[in-house]
C-alpha cells in the first residue's frame, strides 16, 4: 500500500488485459457470467503462475537441497529463486530473512511457538479487536500454557482501531504488539507504519498479519519498519498451501526453530543437535517446493502492476458498490472506517448471509457469508450471525459492482 518503487516500470493498468490474464474469471455458474467476489477468502490465478506450477511438475519435479542430480539442483535454484523473488517484492534486507510456511496462519503459528519461548506468565502480548482468529488463537494458546495476558487494542462503531488507547495498553510487560495490515471481515486499513513506530518507541516488537495487505498494494517492510510480516500466497495470486514469514535477521538468529526435522539441522547425534542458519533452521522436512515457485511468480507478477492506477480502481470499486448497497432497504454496512480496501460486508434485516450467499450464486455471483473468521469484531459491531461480504480484487468491475447490486435487490426480494 506504498507507491511503485521507482525500479519498477508498470504496466499500464487495464482491467479488460488483467482479465484475459485469469482463465478461471470466464466461465458461466448456473449459466450466468461468473462475478467473482470472494476474493478476500482467495484470489484466482494469472496464466504465468499456473504456468510456472505446471512447468515443475512436466519438467523440473525433484526434492530440494537433497540431491547431487541435475534435476534436484534445478529444483533447488528455482526454489531459491522464488525466495528471491519474495524478498525483492517485499523489499527485505536479505533473502535469509523469508520463511517459506503455508501460509499465514502458519507464519504466526511459528512465531508465537518460538518467540512463545521466550515468555512468561504475566508477559503480556497485545493484539486488536480486528483480528483474524489466526491472530487470536495461536496467542490465546499461549495463554492457556505459559499464562500471558491478552491484551486488546480497541476498536470503534466504525471498524477502526482505537489507537488513542494505544499508550495505556502498552506496560513494561508488553512483549510483542501483533496487528492485522488490513481486516479481512470489514476492509479497514490499519496505519501500521505508525503501529510500529509507537511500539518500537517503548521497545515493543511488531509482527503484521500481512494476509489482505498485500493482495491491494505493495508492501515495504523495511519502509513499514515491523519486526515479522506474515503472508499467504493464494490470497496475493499465488498457489495455496504457501505463504511467506518476514522476520528480521537477529529475530531469526535468536529464536528456536518451530519445528524439528529433515533439512533444518547442520548435524545430527543422539546427544546433541545442531541447527542450520536461518531461513533452512525454520523450513523443517520437503517444503511445498511448487507452491514457492508459484509464489515466487505471483509476486513478481503483482510487483510489476500499476499500483497507483489500481488503488484509483478499487476506489472506485468500493465507493460504487457501497453507494449502491446502502440504497437496499433493511440493508447496513458493517465496517465504514474511512480507509478501506474494497470489501463491502453487510446484514440485511430479516434475511440470512447464507440464504443471501445462495441466491447469489444462483445469480452467478460468488461472496462469502459467515464470520470470516472473526468472531468478536462481528459480535461487537452486532452482526453476530455472521455478514454478507463482497470482495474485490482489481480484475473486477463496475459492471460487476452493479451486478452484484441487481442480484443483491432481487435476493432481498424474493427473501422478505
Ligand atoms: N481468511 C479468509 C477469509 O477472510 C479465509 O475469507
Amino acid at each position: 500500500m506504498s507507491a511503485q518503487p521507482a525500479h519498477v516500470a508498470p504496466a499500464a493498468f487495464d482491467v479488460a488485459a488483467i482479465r484475459a490474464q485469469f482463465p478461471a474469471l470466464r466461465q458461466e455458474i448456473h449459466g450466468k457470467p461468473l462475478v467473482y467476489l470472494d476474493n478476500a477468502a482467495t484470489t484466482q490465478k494469472p496464466l504465468c503462475v499456473i504456468e510456472a506450477v505446471n512447468q515443475f511438475y512436466r519438467l523440473d519435479n525433484a526434492n530440494i537441497h537433497r540431491g547431487v542430480h541435475t534435476l534436484s539442483a534445478r529444483a533447488t535454484e528455482h526454489y531459491e529463486a522464488a525466495r528471491e523473488q519474495i524478498r525483492q517484492s517485499l523489499n527485505a534486507a536479505a533473502i535469509e530473512e523469508i520463511v517459506f510456511v503455508r501460509g499465514t496462519t502458519e507464519a504466526i503459528n511459528l512465531v508465537a511457538a518460538s518467540f512463545g519461548t521466550r515468555l512468561k506468565a504475566g508477559d503480556e502480548i497485545l493484539i486488536s479487536a480486528l483480528e483474524h482468529h489466526a491472530n487470536i488463537v495461536p496467542w490465546h494458546m499461549l495463554r492457556e500454557r505459559i499464562g500471558i495476558v491478552l491484551k486488546v487494542i480497541p476498536v470503534n462503531d466504525s471498524g477502526e482501531l482505537d489507537l488513542s488507547a494505544l499508550p495505556a495498553l502498552i506496560t513494561p510487560r508488553t512483549r510483542l504488539l501483533a496487528v492485522n495490515h488490513v481486516s479481512n471481515a470489514l476492509g479497514t486499513i490499519n496505519p501500521v507504519q505508525a503501529i510500529c513506530a509507537q511500539a518500537h518507541a517503548h521497545g515493543v516488537p511488531v509482527l503484521i498479519d500481512g494476509a489482505q495487505g498485500l493482495p491491494h498494494g505493495l508492501v515495504d517492510v523495511q519502509a513499514l519498519g515491523c519486526d515479522f510480516y506474515a503472508m499467504s500466497g493464494h490470497k496475493a495470486f499465488g498457489p495455496s498451501g504457501v505463504g511467506a514469514l518476514y522476520a528480521r535477521r537477529p529475530w531469526l538468529d535468536e529464536l528456536p526453530p518451530y519445528q524439528g526435522g529433515g533439512d533444518m539441522i547442520e548435524s545430527v547425534r543422539f546427544d546433541v543437535v545442531r541447527y542450520a542458519p536461518p531461513p533452512t533452521k525454520f523450513e523443517a522436512g520437503t517444503p511445498n517446493i511448487e507452491g514457492a515457485i508459484g509464489l515466487g511468480t505471483a509476486l513478481i507478477w503483482h510487483a510489476a502492476q500499476d499500483w497507483p492506477a489500481i488503488a484509483a480502481h478499487e476506489a472506485k470499486l468500493l465507493a460504487t458498490a457501497t453507494a449502491g448497497l446502502k440504497e437496499i432497504s433493511g440493508l447496513r454496512i458493517i465496517g465504514t472506517a474511512a480507509h478501506k480496501v474494497p470489501v463491502v460486508s453487510f446484514v440485511i434485516e430479516g434475511s440470512h448471509p447464507h440464504d443471501m450467499g445462495t441466491l447469489l450464486d444462483a445469480m452467478g455471483i460468488a461472496v462469502r457469508t459467515g464470520q470470516h473468521c472473526a468472531m468478536p469484531v462481528l459480535e461487537q459491531l452486532g452482526a453476530p450471525a455472521g455478514t454478507v461480504r463482497a470482495s474485490f480484487a482489481l480484475y473486477n468491475t463496475i459492471d460487476e459492482v452493479t451486478a452484484l447490486i441487481r442480484a443483491v435487490h432481487r435476493a432481498h426480494k424474493l427473501l422478505s
